[in-house]
């Protein structure tokens, strides 16, 4: 009796043995890989490892506009465009009842860099929008703004950095902004025999002189323009003139200007009247933005065409920003919606009057 016992209890440890130890263990072999698994492209997305962009913020999933203290890293204040551009997120910031602290990098890249670090070391600042001065150099301070819990929002200048360091890009298609010009630029030199261009390029290492350049050189092909000269005029009045001028001084076979943004643009224009040629007739000019100093040139005759490249950006980027602090994923880019305007357009006059910077 005592051995049938002793021998029902064994097998029923056993039998619970053998149980628990087929429910909790880890399997001893590697799951055999499908058959027709692909390597991954060498192109692939970023690892899955990696942590989502923004978790959100303390508030989420119900963060509202008054959460959120933006730090909005300011390029400089070089012309209309920017002064439009600023102007669109302090007014938005207030409309919103969101709170704005306003960083002026004073078109210095070491400045904006010191910027990002004094916004990072912000407790009180969540959200981080930055206007890049230059396309490289991001990615160790958003690695820190990433590590901070801190939301980036890109406006504006793309940057060269993994999409994974910030939660979306808002701003122009800036190389489509280039093949535009080029397109218009062939329209208007169409039929003259030489089309001789010179181009005054904005900041050299920002993403809209780049990509306006590349998109420039791109779609000119079409037509056979040649650029025969090409030097910054870091987005100026001032400095395009001086650029201009010394130009001049060289020689006057020059058919076109493609100046990338209005204000060198207007620079242009004032070199070429003082060297005694007809801006807009000797010389088609050609500039990017869109500005109403632009519509008043058009109207003078002296400028041909401005391409358009939207500064009204705020609502969008404040939005993103506060959907990322909800935690929602964002797309990368969200390219503006952008025309081209020309002075021989019937509306002139009714557009320039709408225009409000
Ligand atoms: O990034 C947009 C460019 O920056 C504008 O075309 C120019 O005017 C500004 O400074």
């Amino acid at each position: 009796m005592n051995k049938k016992l002793l021998f029902n209890f064994l097998a029923v440890v056993m039998l619970a043995s053998l149980i628990l130890s087929a429910c909790g263990s880890a399997p001893t072999e590697a799951p055999a890989a499908p058959a027709e698994t692909e390597a991954p492209a060498a192109t692939e997305a970023p690892a899955a490892t990696e942590a989502p962009v923004t978790a959100g913020l303390a508030c989420a999933p119900n963060c509202q506009y008054s959460d959120l203290v933006i730090g909005f890293l300011q390029t400089g204040s070089e012309g209309g465009w920017r002064a439009a551009n600023t102007a669109s997120f302090k007014e938005t910031a207030e409309q919103l009842g969101l709170t704005l602290k306003f960083y002026d990098s004073q078109n210095d890249l070491a400045k904006q860099v010191a910027g990002f670090h004094q916004f990072i070391q912000d407790p009180e600042v969540n959200v981080i929008v930055l206007a890049a001065l230059e396309t490289t150099g991001w990615e160790e301070v958003l690695q820190e703004a990433k590590d901070a819990g801190k939301i980036v929002v890109i406006e504006d200048r793309r940057i060269d950095a993994p999409e994974t360091l910030y939660s979306t890009y808002i701003g122009s298609d800036f190389a489509l902004e280039g093949r535009k010009a080029a397109e218009e630029m062939c329209k208007l030199l169409e039929g003259s025999e030489s089309k001789k261009v010179w181009e005054l390029v904005g900041n050299v290492g920002s993403s809209a002189a780049k990509d306006r350049g590349q998109g420039f050189r791109e779609g000119m092909t079409a037509c056979g323009i040649e650029i025969v000269n090409s030097q910054t005029g870091n987005w100026s009045a001032t400095e395009g003139k001086q650029v201009t001028e010394a130009w001049l001084k060289e020689s006057k076979d020059v058919q076109g200007i493609f100046a990338q943004n209005d204000e060198m643009g207007f620079g242009a224009i004032e070199a070429l009247k003082e060297a005694g040629l007809v801006p807009g007739v000797d010389v088609k000019i050609l500039s990017v933005d869109a500005t109403a100093g632009a519509f008043k040139a058009m109207l003078a005759g002296e400028l041909n065409v401005t391409v358009e490249c939207n500064p009204l950006l705020a609502p969008q980027v404040y939005e993103a920003a506060l959907n990322a602090a909800n935690g929602e994923e964002l797309p990368a880019w969200v390219p503006s919606q952008e025309g081209v305007f020309r002075s021989d357009d019937p509306n002139l006059q009714e557009i320039t009057d709408g225009r409000t910077y």
